[in-house]
């Protein structure tokens, strides 16, 4: 029964619903997707299964009405979604989303990011871990890194918010920690680097690996005068400032100091299955109501049951050790 707003068992509103459309991607990053275990006989998803934009879009609409202003696609990656604008095109009128954001590699987006601004994308967060020569190698696909600058110049030029995101990985990317943060300084972009997490199982997590904001921080000193910006609630990042050009700098430090108390964010995969935690391994079937002829209440209704049972702070609870329980791919539930 839905009265009052929609609260979890730990008192945390629901305002956010990350959205993959598609569980492919173009790249091969080893934390991610690696090339040994989504070879040319990976079963991704067939087309059947997935929502269609008609589906994805009534969801959402569920969701607005339960509390939720901003959306974010993902994927894999989603600008291999076909026809992706109609997406935002249809997410854009729905009464009470203010912001919607789009994850991605970057490589598509001298193609579409006009084209996705004319039809209401506010944001774009571009994942790159590298500006060097190996950063083919790191995708695994042998892409060059100018596709990707490419892309983020496509981006801000056609008024995108744009932020970057560096998985930071020992022995991957360590001696690209300064370079990144010089580049994307001098772009005033804020780069966000992410504690590598032990998300799925196919990237062989290991706490060692992890290099954290303490570490990046002493490694980032040295070069830059940074101070620190008062967080905002729901916002994963801890910021800082540039004192000399006030350009943002953030950690995602989902394994050195959890966030999870006020984490707002539901996820929806490309199958239609809702999650309440990115390393949740308890899936709701919201396509089955979809496509067994559920009214929009019964819809609003199952989505407030699950929220308001939500108890859930995997990354609060992780222990040294990641669990061997059955995990989401990151590939699958995009982040
Ligand atoms: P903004 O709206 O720009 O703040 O985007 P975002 O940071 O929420 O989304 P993005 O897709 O750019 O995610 C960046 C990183 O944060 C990814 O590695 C995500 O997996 C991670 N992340 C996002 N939300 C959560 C969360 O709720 N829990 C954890 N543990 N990680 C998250
Ligand atoms: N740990 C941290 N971040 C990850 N990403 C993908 N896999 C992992 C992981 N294991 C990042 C991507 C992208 C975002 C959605 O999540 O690089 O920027
Ligand atoms: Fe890399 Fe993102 Fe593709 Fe994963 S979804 S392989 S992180 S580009
Ligand atoms: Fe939210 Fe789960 Fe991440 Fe904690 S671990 S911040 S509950 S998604």
């Amino acid at each position: 029964m839905q009265d009052g707003n929609l609260v979890d068992q730990l008192s945390r509103p629901i305002k956010d619903l990350r959205i993959s459309v598609t569980d492919r991607c173009n790249f091969r990053c080893e934390y991610c997707m690696p090339k040994e275990k989504f070879g040319d006989d990976y079963r991704f998803l067939a087309k059947n299964a997935m929502l269609t934009f008609e589906e994805i879009t009534r969801t959402a609409k569920a969701f607005a009405a339960l509390g939720v202003q901003k959306i974010r696609l993902t994927g894999g990656e989603p600008l291999l979604r076909h026809d992706l604008p109609v997406l935002v095109t249809l997410l854009s009128e729905i009464p009470g989303i203010n912001d919607i954001a789009l994850t991605t590699n970057g490589i598509l987006l001298p193609k579409f990011a006009k084209t996705l601004k004319k039809v209401g994308l506010n944001r774009v967060n571009i994942s790159l871990d590298s500006l060097g020569d190996d950063f083919g190698k790191m995708n695994g696909r042998g892409v060059p890194v100018n596709f990707v600058v490419e892309g983020i110049h496509a981006a801000k030029e056609a008024g995108l918010g744009v932020k970057i995101n560096m998985v930071a990985k020992r022995g991957m990317n360590d001696d690209q920690i300064v370079p990144m943060a010089q580049f994307c300084k001098q772009e005033k972009i804020q780069l966000r680097y992410i504690e590598f997490m032990d998300v799925g199982t196919a990237n062989d997590w290991k706490l060692n690996d992890v290099l954290t904001k303490e570490t990046l921080l002493s490694m980032l000193e040295p070069y830059f005068n940074l101070e620190e910006v008062p967080r905002v609630y729901g916002d994963v990042a801890t910021r800082y400032r540039h004192q000399d050009c006030g350009t943002e700098l953030g950690f995602i430090t989902s394994v050195s100091e959890t966030f999870c108390s006020s984490c707002t964010r539901a996820r929806l995969s490309a199958n239609g299955l809702m999650y309440t935690c990115l390393f949740s391994d308890q899936a709701h079937n919201l396509k089955k109501q979809l496509r067994h002829g559920a009214t929009d209440k019964e819809l609003r209704d199952t989505i407030w049951a699950i929220w308001q049972q939500r108890d859930d702070r995997y990354s609060e609870l992780r222990s040294t050790q990641t669990s061997k329980q059955h995990k989401l791919e990151m590939s699958f539930i995009g982040g």
